[in-house]
């Protein structure tokens, strides 16, 4: 095999995210750009001599040029085999089984998530752990660090076959296997759900619809939810992956697919719609007349999953990222289990799961899973709620309104706020910092503060701490509000505001979420002074 030692002067852009590395396609389309980071995980991984590599992606545009590269470097780096999905996809969560699946030292996954993609959209790269978990942020930093340095990098100089076909390839050295994305996902799914009773609760005539919104899903709807659920060829849309997923914007949440929303508020809506994002790791659920919010989806799981083959034994401990409704602390406690608070971010759930502290954690931004991958799971979570479905005999928003009624009902919103000059973000921050001491007893838009934080966070398997991952403002009354900066952004700054505030009672659970939370909305824009630093009298969007 013939190896080229390229030269290049480093970057010092490649800091990666809340889940990888994610930038225009036009950055990595730089020369030498990708390569020098893929180098930079490639040294800090430290491959064995036989390692397996799994790689595929979201299907975006910039993914099947960037796997010939990746392949090839691998090539270079002495990696004796890389399993790739057909066509160079795989959903993130099939990626992270299959990297258990294969026994593989690590997983390159492709993908920008739910932003947008083809040639102006968004790119990205995030590299798994032989756990199928995304890599811890001890070593996220040791690769920005070492791409601070790195002068060049290796790679082989391969035919390497069209991704079209399945099969297994020898190249120079290097064994390439083409797979199926979807059978090893499917095989898994089979494991965990009963199959035959969500059949025949749908040859019942149940009705379910998904929409895949031309992302990474498609063709693992078509086969799980159609060929082995047996629904209908035409519950499941926009089922082929697109590199600029036909223009949709595939996040599967109210504001992005206002149209799934209609189709639960309309006159005959079907029994539970559901959607997923670019990679399929994110899910929305919604049924007649509502949509279940990612706070309350979990813990609706987490108060039936005995009743799942997979879960029949329950859980040992359940986790929610911090900025997420606290619906599951109330369901964690009745049932005698931990609940966990982590950082934003999937990671920090991963040594929780592979430690066997928790069976089952969410995320307030449309993402759930359980350790049967190391990463969240879009059609996972439509298949544990139609197999809940199928069990109470009842359709999505019948399971929702008892929720209410034994729990009460976190109202939950996240308003974000665009600030264009990353420096104002920054400022804002930095201000609500110094006086969130002051804080308590002050009165904001009629609430008044109890106690406020720094939310740092002790990893209870490795003990490794993360500062600064956001503040929390508790109110008298119960509310609480949250302030952090994403972290997955390509240009600008988002403020994330998350409001969180309990009722009980018919006559409250239905009200409109807007009459419960909008004192909280105004109070977290008088505390932040969000207007006094960016301009902004109202939210960019409210989620
Ligand atoms: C966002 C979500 C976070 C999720 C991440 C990756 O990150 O808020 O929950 O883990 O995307 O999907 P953020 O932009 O807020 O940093
Ligand atoms: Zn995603």
């Amino acid at each position: 095999m013939k190896i080229n030692e390229i030269k290049c002067e480093p970057f010092d852009d490649q800091r990666p995210g809340t889940a990888g590395l994610r930038k225009k396609v036009t950055v990595f389309q730089q020369p030498h750009y990708l390569q020098c980071f893929v180098q930079a995980i490639f040294d800090c991984l430290d491959l064995p001599a036989d390692a397996t590599l799994v790689i595929g992606g979201d299907g975006r545009f910039f993914n099947r040029e960037a796997i010939t590269t990746i392949i090839a470097m691998a090539a270079a780096e002495g990696v004796a085999r890389v399993v790739v999905g057909q066509n160079g996809w795989l959903s993130t969560p099939a990626a992270s089984h299959l990297i258990r699946h294969e026994g593989a030292a690590a997983g390159l996954i492709l993908t920008a998530s739910h932003n947008p993609g083809g040639p102006d959209g968004d790119f990205g790269l995030k590299f798994n752990m032989a756990s199928g978990g995304q890599a811890p942020e001890s070593l996220t930093d040791a690769v920005y660090e070492r791409s601070k340095t790195l002068t060049g990098y290796r790679i082989a100089d391969l035919d390497i076959p069209d991704l079209r076909q399945t099969g297994s390839f020898s190249l120079a050295g290097l064994r390439l296997d083409v797979v199926d994305p979807v059978d090893a996902y499917t095989d898994l799914m089979q494991t965990l759900f009963d199959f035959p009773r969500i059949r025949a609760m749908l040859a019942g005539g149940r009705r379910v619809h998904f929409d895949a919104l031309n992302a990474i899903t498609g063709p693992y709807a078509e086969r799980i939810l159609c060929d082995e659920l047996g629904a209908p060829r035409d519950s499941v849309r926009h089922t082929r992956p697109l590199e600029d997923f036909g223009g949709l914007h595939p996040d599967p949440n109210p504001v992005d697919a206002p149209h799934l929303l209609e189709l639960a508020l309309s006159d005959d809506p079907p029994d539970l719609i559901a959607a997923s994002d670019g990679d399929g790791d994110r899910n929305m659920i919604l049924g007649p007349g509502l949509m279940v919010s990612p706070g309350d989806s979990l813990a609706i799981m987490l108060e039936h999953c005995e009743r799942i083959p997979g879960y029949a034994n329950g859980v040992p401990g359940v986790a929610r990222s911090m900025p997420t409704s606290r619906a599951v602390d109330a369901v964690a406690e009745a049932h005698g289990i931990p609940c966990f608070e982590t950082p934003t971010g999937w990671r920090f759930f991963s040594n929780l799961l592979t430690a066997g502290k928790i069976g089952l954690c969410g995320e307030e931004s449309f993402g759930t899973s359980s350790s049967h991958v190391g990463e969240k799971d879009g059609l996972w979570a439509v298949l544990f709620w139609l197999n809940l479905m199928a069990e109470l005999e009842q359709p999505v928003d019948q399971i929702v309104h008892a929720h209410w009624a034994r729990y009460g009902r976190w109202f939950f919103q996240r308003r974000d706020y665009f600030i264009a000059d990353t420096g104002q973000a920054q400022a804002l921050i930095a201000d609500l910092g110094r006086r969130l001491p002051t804080l308590p007893n002050t009165l904001h838009g009629g609430q008044r503060v109890a106690a406020a934080d720094v939310f740092n966070y002790t990893d209870p398997v490795d003990h490794s701490v993360s500062r600064d991952q956001g503040f929390r403002v508790f109110l008298e009354g119960g509310g609480r509000i949250v302030f952090r900066l994403s972290g997955t952004g390509t240009a600008g700054a988002t403020l994330r505001v998350y409001l969180d505030h309990r009722e009980t009672g018919p006559e409250r659970v239905t009200l409109p979420a807007d009459d419960i939370l909008s004192p909280l909305g105004e109070a977290a824009a008088s505390i932040a002074r969000i207007a006094d630093h960016t301009g902004l009298a109202q939210p960019t969007a409210v989620i």
